[in-house]
């Protein structure tokens, strides 16, 4: 497929705040490559972005491997457990130190002459250390670290800049979601699976994030599952006998007035969630069983609060998506301007009854694999704003839906009905501030 042509590139001097305005935004943020290199470097570099989940290398040695921007980093485990984080970039030669997605080992070996550190990114050895010279230290050769490296109720985040907001301040309301999630395990750690659904697509990562809270579109883009899924639910006699992907496509078919008055919620940083409208009763936290386990873990009333809790996906911007009742996490990985993968994680709840796990991989499946017939819909209509941006003169985008609310303020989130475009200028407000500057 051919890749858009690019527009304007990106000036030395440019302010790239003037690329947003307060109800639209300029189209080279989609299509423009040098703007994109930017964007690695003064937002991925400097936002905290979600990396991984502690199960994911648990023991000491253990590490994983994830890609930061134009970056990849290497999060590992030292002796004692302590998590760190390692450019995954040999100081050698800058060959790529660490290929697999996760593994375990005693020491880092780069693959190309055999110099070998530690989970501190400490060098430690190399072959022939004499032929190197009297003046060759190894201490001032040590992998570079990641500026900080934080966990939150076991999910690890990384920001690549010493300066800015701590990752609590960084996620402020929103921490209620991955609370929620947390919360929701019977015996309060999660377990991640290791199987990863993946998909990518041939547009700009932002095009995730602007589309999976527009609430607008969920009837007319994917209106072919809609009916489909209003006719099988029929021939099965009710909505209580379909699956979970059956029970979201019928969701995406409610009349916009329900919609309407579904909460979305902004907060700074460009986060935003909006209310559940799927339907309480059918989802991960219905069984009996499963409630009463949350009970003798938590008690009576803070179970209830627990289960009473219903969003849809919190967007954390600019790296994951969340879905508490189903225990799914997405991370959306920028490849180039216009090509990003999709990566979904599922969660297990330790502990909770088997029908909640199969309630979490069929939501997972329905909503995150290549092959759901909801996100072809979506991936089809990225493809289509990427090419209808690459040319022509319409250089300005509106995002003006529910035009008058204001941003979320000094830290406050805000609420507005879950069809307004809120939550887009939130996240081009949180852009321009990241952007605005030179690094
Ligand atoms: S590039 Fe790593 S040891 Fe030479
Ligand atoms: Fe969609």
């Amino acid at each position: 497929m051919a890749t858009a042509p690019a527009l304007a590139t990106a000036r030395p001097h440019e302010n790239y705040a003037d690329l947003v305005r307060d109800d639209v935004v300029h189209r080279r943020v989609y299509t423009d490559p040098e703007l994109f290199a930017v964007e690695m470097d003064r937002l991925f570099g400097r936002a905290w972005i979600y990396a991984a989940h502690e199960s994911q290398f648990p023991n000491p040695f253990d590490y994983c491997t994830v890609p930061m921007g134009r970056q990849s980093i290497i999060l590992t485990r030292d002796e004692h457990g302590e998590i760190h984080g390692l450019y995954n970039r040999c100081t050698h030669r800058g060959a790529t130190l660490c290929a697999a997605d996760r593994g375990h080992a005693r020491k880092i070996v780069c693959p190309y002459h055999g110099w070998a550190f530690n989970q501190r990114g400490d060098l430690e050895t190399v072959p022939l250390p004499a032929e190197y010279g009297s003046g060759f230290r190894k201490e001032d050769w040590s992998v570079r670290r990641a500026a900080r490296v934080e966990s939150y109720r076991g999910f690890v985040f990384v920001n690549l800049s010493e300066d800015g907001p701590s990752l609590v301040d960084y996620l402020g309301h929103m921490r209620s979601s991955i609370d929620n999630l947390v919360d929701r395990a019977p015996q309060g750690k999660l377990e991640v699976v290791p199987t990863v659904l993946k998909h990518s697509y041939r547009a700009n990562w932002k095009m995730t994030f602007e589309n999976l809270n527009d609430t607008l579109h969920a009837s007319v883009a994917h209106s072919a599952s809609v009916v489909a899924s209003k006719r099988v639910t029929e021939e099965y006699g009710g909505p209580q006998n379909v699956n979970a992907t059956m029970r979201m496509m019928l969701a995406n078919g409610k009349n916009l007035s329900a919609f309407q008055e579904t909460e979305m919620v902004t907060e700074r940083y460009g986060h935003s969630y909006i209310g559940g409208h799927i339907g309480q009763g059918y989802t991960a936290g219905s069984t009996d069983a499963y409630t009463q386990a949350l009970i003798d873990f938590h008690g009576a009333e803070k179970a209830r609060d627990v289960l009473s809790v219903d969003r849809h996906l919190t967007l954390l911007y600019p790296s994951s998506t969340w879905h508490a009742r189903y225990q799914c996490v997405r991370i959306v990985r920028p490849v180039a301007v216009d090509r990003t993968e999709v990566w979904g994680y599922v969660f297990k709840l330790p502990g909770a009854p088997p029908e909640v796990f199969a309630n979490a991989l069929e939501y997972c499946n329905g909503s995150t694999s290549g092959c759901s017939p909801v996100i072809t819909d979506d991936l089809e209509i990225y493809e289509r704003c990427l090419k209808g941006n690459g040319y022509g003169d319409q250089e300005w985008i509106p995002m003006s839906r529910g035009a008058g609310a204001s941003l979320p303020p000094n830290g406050k989130p805000n609420r507005s009905p879950a069809t307004s475009e809120i939550f887009i200028r939130n996240q081009f407000q949180a852009w321009a501030h990241f952007m605005g500057e030179p690094a």
